[in-house]
């Protein structure tokens, strides 16, 4: 089986800063680090291991077999100690003859690896592209593993990993995936977050309940240290990239070293009004909004829930921008009688909106992110 997902997935993920360099007594650490520091109650629930887990060849039977340098104890102790702390397991895989990182993949394994995944109980499969036939479509070797693990008898989420490649938008609804990466991979530098957020605007519409679009793990508190870590970013350049990932509605996926996380990381990845914004139910698709700013500025706003409105500016530039635009845009023209009351979540300063538009100043690289509340004008 495979669940359907009401709102995006949260949770950690190895990759981004401990890449091969991954073992039991990480895992632990970890799983025990998303319980202390509150990420867990904050909504975190999985905590994924992703490639370079495994031997590099299979056992005599055909199974996938967990390396004992790193895993001493198997893969299903690792679980268990997960589900120990009210947390759900992840694993990883690939629909090529290796994984990216040339371990063994499930390609022509899907049923056998799914079951070994479930015997394990397992609770997310990230699957990679790599390596993956010439002649087979994605959309095929997706659906397969997707039928797999709909079989396998255990809930588990699918998490689709082919970077948006051949069409990926186009299939992935047929597939049993509950997110699907809808762009490359991030690295730990700021280009890499202009460039994924870009690219994701095109792609908003295929984002939505039971599917959702993932812009790929946080490079959140990682300030150049680790696997994907390169030049790295301010705390003001990873707020605004959370606050981005948060506001489109992708899954966040941890990628920093929570065990060495300083509390303003904390503070942005267990910020409660983004994660709202986050996990609203309507998943409703953010629009851009039009208005008068340097290019440097990308603006949205979401419709919430019981008629709450996001809206969230974002200044990707290395210059100071202001930005302004009419409540119009929001669908609030003046013959209503209604405007907005709204804060912004990060440092609470309120909008002015008499003369029925917006105006704010955004510092380089800075954001503003305000749940709106529609109020009568006086
Ligand atoms: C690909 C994926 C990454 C990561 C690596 C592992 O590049 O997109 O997220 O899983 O493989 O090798």
């Amino acid at each position: 089986m495979t669940m359907v997902k009401l709102t995006p997935p949260l949770g950690w993920n190895s990759w981004n800063t401990f890449g091969a360099n991954i073992s039991e007594e990480l895992i632990k650490q970890t799983a025990d680090c998303m319980v202390e520091s509150g990420l867990r109650d904050a909504g975190y629930e999985y905590l994924v291991i992703d490639d370079c887990w495994s031997l590099r060849e299979r056992d005599a039977n055909d199974r996938l077999v967990a390396d004992p340098a790193k895993f001493p104890n198997g893969m299903k102790a690792v679980a268990d100690y997960v589900h120990s702390k009210g947390l759900k397991f992840g694993m990883y895989s690939c629909a090529g003859n290796l994984t990216c990182a040339g371990y063994p993949g499930s390609f022509e394994h899907e049923f056998i690896d799914a079951a070994t995944f479930a015997e394990w109980e397992v609770d997310f499969l990230k699957y990679d592209y790599c390596y993956h036939s010439p002649i087979i479509p994605g959309e095929i070797l997706y659906r397969r593993m997707g039928l797999a693990l709909e079989n396998c008898g255990r809930d588990i989420l699918f998490s689709a990993c082919s970077w948006g490649a051949d069409e990926t938008h186009k299939w992935i609804k047929t597939t049993a995936a509950s997110m699907w990466r809808s762009t490359g991979d991030i690295f730990d530098k700021w280009d890499s977050v202009k460039d994924l957020t870009k690219q994701q605007a095109n792609l908003l519409p295929y984002n939505g309940v039971g599917c959702f679009n993932d812009m790929d793990m946080l490079i959140v508190g990682m300030h150049g240290k680790g696997n994907v870590g390169l030049s790295g970013c301010s705390d003001i350049q990873y707020r605004t990239h959370f606050s981005i990932w948060a506001f489109m509605g992708s899954p966040l996926m941890v990628g920093c070293d929570i065990r060495e996380m300083s509390e303003q990381t904390k503070a942005v990845l267990t910020n409660r009004e983004l994660l709202a914004i986050n996990q609203d139910t309507a998943c409703r698709q953010p629009y851009p909004i039009k208005g008068i700013w340097q290019d440097s500025v990308t603006a949205y706003a979401k419709n919430l829930a019981g008629g709450d409105i996001a809206i969230g500016l974002f200044n990707l530039g290395s210059e100071k921008a202001v930005s302004r635009f009419n409540l119009d845009e929001l669908g609030l023209p003046h013959s209503t009688g209604k405007t907005l009351k709204l804060a912004d979540i990060w440092t609470g300063k309120e909008a002015n909106t008499a003369n029925a538009s917006i105006s704010w100043e955004l510092e380089p690289f800075d954001c503003a992110v305000f749940r709106a509340k529609v109020v009568d004008r006086k």
